[in-house]
């Protein structure tokens, strides 16, 4: 080819591609004020210690795990799968007009329930039942999930809350739409199944990862229950109030709330009318035998939780133990332990309880043990959109760096080391425990030297970023 011919090739090869340039799809990307605070290295949720007694419980141990959306084994948990779920637990995004997020109706605050009687959904109007507290929800599943226990498994109910026309409205195309749409979701996606592929499917099994990550063992009641052999026995550290409610607790009310968790291995009716304008599991099936029947969640955390019932009709404890006392409607379908007779019997009045004001105090001081304040302060639970929550006081999560600090812990001299930086410039931060800088540097060097000569011995932060990525990583001085 004359050289002439071939600076023609060149110039048209060149014009074409800067043509074509403009017609390249641009992914419409959020707003980086939308992405989360993310830590570099991802919370822990795949690590529970289930405390002992609750192991050897066949109720309380009875654990639900879903399988992995693409079918194959693996643990049912993993630590980025639970991070994506904790991102999307907290998007309004997924709310058709982008208003309510599944936080909005499962507070952290409020034991993951809501403090309304029915929750208000994406455009105002409410649910049908009351918000239950997802604390716990992996254990004791014998019958799945929700008051009438309709939904199997857990994806099931998430697509349930993300498809009603009342919580959330959203289809699951579109929000497989907005999720490939944004800046951080791919990536999340990625590190969680190994593809940048999005799928409803997908979107639920990590959500239902990050709820059932959600448990609470730090109660009062659980320190009590560590240091003696059977639940019956006095627990040192109760009061004797608290005592003296847990006894009647266990006899009373544990045949339907049972295990250390109290969960309902079934529905059951506990009278509350006798004639039900929800009829519970009898609305799905249309059998009187199932009318007013319902599932409590564990009532871990139930102090949190008010109002109570699946109607929310009890604003307090109080209430709820007078239900009990004196309130028990002689509904057909009354639970054994309600009725003074084993078999159903109209003529026959319910069981009264008879209870002194003393034994009613009593009983509401022991169901107050069963809070746990930890779950709502663990960063790990926590909003990811809230900066109050970026994990240091830092902010911005970017695509993480593949760099290393070494050696950890150091004395004086610390080394950065990166893979594949390509030698672009990176910004290298020191900051203490506060989050005050100590020094800022840049640098395009694969292997970087950090002088941390006079520096006390402590924990800081190496923080190294440019404009598309950044990583944090913890370096101890000795
Ligand atoms: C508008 C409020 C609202 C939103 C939004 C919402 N929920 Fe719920 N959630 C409820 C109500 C109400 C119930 C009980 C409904 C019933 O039993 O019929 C419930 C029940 C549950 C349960 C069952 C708990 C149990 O012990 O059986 C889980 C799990 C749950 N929600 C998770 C989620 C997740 C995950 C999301 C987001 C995808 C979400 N919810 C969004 C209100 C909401
Ligand atoms: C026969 C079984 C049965 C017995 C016995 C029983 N309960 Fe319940 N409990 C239920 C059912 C069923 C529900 C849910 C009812 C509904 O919402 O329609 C419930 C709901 C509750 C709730 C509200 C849960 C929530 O998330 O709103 C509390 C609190 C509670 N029970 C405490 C007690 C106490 C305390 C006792 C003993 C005095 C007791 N229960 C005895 C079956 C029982």
């Amino acid at each position: 080819m004359k050289p002439q011919k071939l600076f023609i090739v060149i110039l048209g090869a060149v014009f074409f591609s800067l043509a074509a340039l403009p017609s390249i799809q641009q992914t419409q990307r959020i707003t980086s004020g939308n992405e989360p605070y993310l830590p570099s290295v991802t919370y822990d949720y795949m690590n529970v210690d289930s405390p002992l007694f609750l192991i050897n419980n066949p109720v309380s141990n009875t654990q639900y795990s879903p399988s992995p959306p693409s079918g194959g084994g693996g643990p049912a948990v993993n630590n980025r799968g639970a991070t994506l779920g904790r991102v999307l637990f907290y998007d309004t995004q997924l709310s058709k007009n982008r208003t309510v997020s599944c936080a909005s109706c499962h507070d952290s605050k409020l034991g993951f329930a809501d403090k309304v009687d029915f929750s208000e959904g994406f455009d105002g109007d409410v649910t049908d039942r009351n918000s239950l507290g997802i604390v716990n929800a992996k254990f004791g599943r014998f019958s799945g999930f929700l008051w009438d226990r309709r939904a199997n498994g857990m994806d099931d109910q998430i697509f349930l809350a993300l498809e009603s026309s009342i919580e959330m409205g959203l289809s699951k195309d579109t929000m497989v739409a907005r999720l490939e749409a944004t800046s951080f979701y791919p990536e999340l996606f990625e590190d969680a199944f190994g593809s940048r592929q999005i799928t409803a499917e997908k979107a639920a099994n990590a959500i239902t990862q990050f709820v059932i990550s959600i448990v609470s063992f730090q109660s009062k009641y659980d320190h009590g229950r560590e240091s003696v052999q059977q639940i019956s026995d006095a627990f040192p550290n109760f009061t004797t109030e608290e005592n003296l409610g847990k006894s009647l607790f266990l006899t009373h009310c544990s045949s339907c709330h049972t295990s250390d968790l109290f969960v309902m291995p079934s529905p059951q009716n506990n009278g509350l009318d006798l004639n039900y304008a929800d009829k519970g599991v009898g609305e799905q099936t249309n059998n009187p035998g199932d009318y007013g029947m319902f599932a409590a969640a564990s009532l871990r955390n139930i102090a949190l939780t008010a109002p109570y019932m699946h109607d929310g009709r009890f604003e307090t404890l109080e209430e709820v133990i007078e239900h009990y006392n004196s309130g028990v409607k002689n509904h057909p379908n009354l639970g054994a332990a309600l009725r003074q007779n084993s078999l159903p019997n109209p003529s026959v009045p319910p069981r009264q309880l008879n209870l002194t004001q003393t034994q009613k105090n009593a009983m509401v001081a022991f169901l107050k043990t069963l809070t746990d304040t930890v779950p709502a302060h663990e960063l790990k639970w926590s909003d990811p959109f809230d900066p109050a929550n970026a994990p240091n006081g830092l902010s911005g999560i970017h695509n993480r760096l593949p760099m290393d600090v070494y050696p950890n812990p150091a004395q004086n001299v610390a080394r950065v080391r990166f893979t594949n930086s390509e030698h672009q410039l990176f910004n290298i931060r020191v900051l203490d425990q506060n989050g005050r800088m100590i020094s800022h540097d840049q640098t395009r060097l694969d292997n970087y030297q950090l002088n941390m000569g006079d520096l006390p011995a402590g924990v800081y932060m190496v923080e190294v970023f440019n404009d598309r990525q950044r990583q944090v990583e913890k370096l101890i001085l000795k």
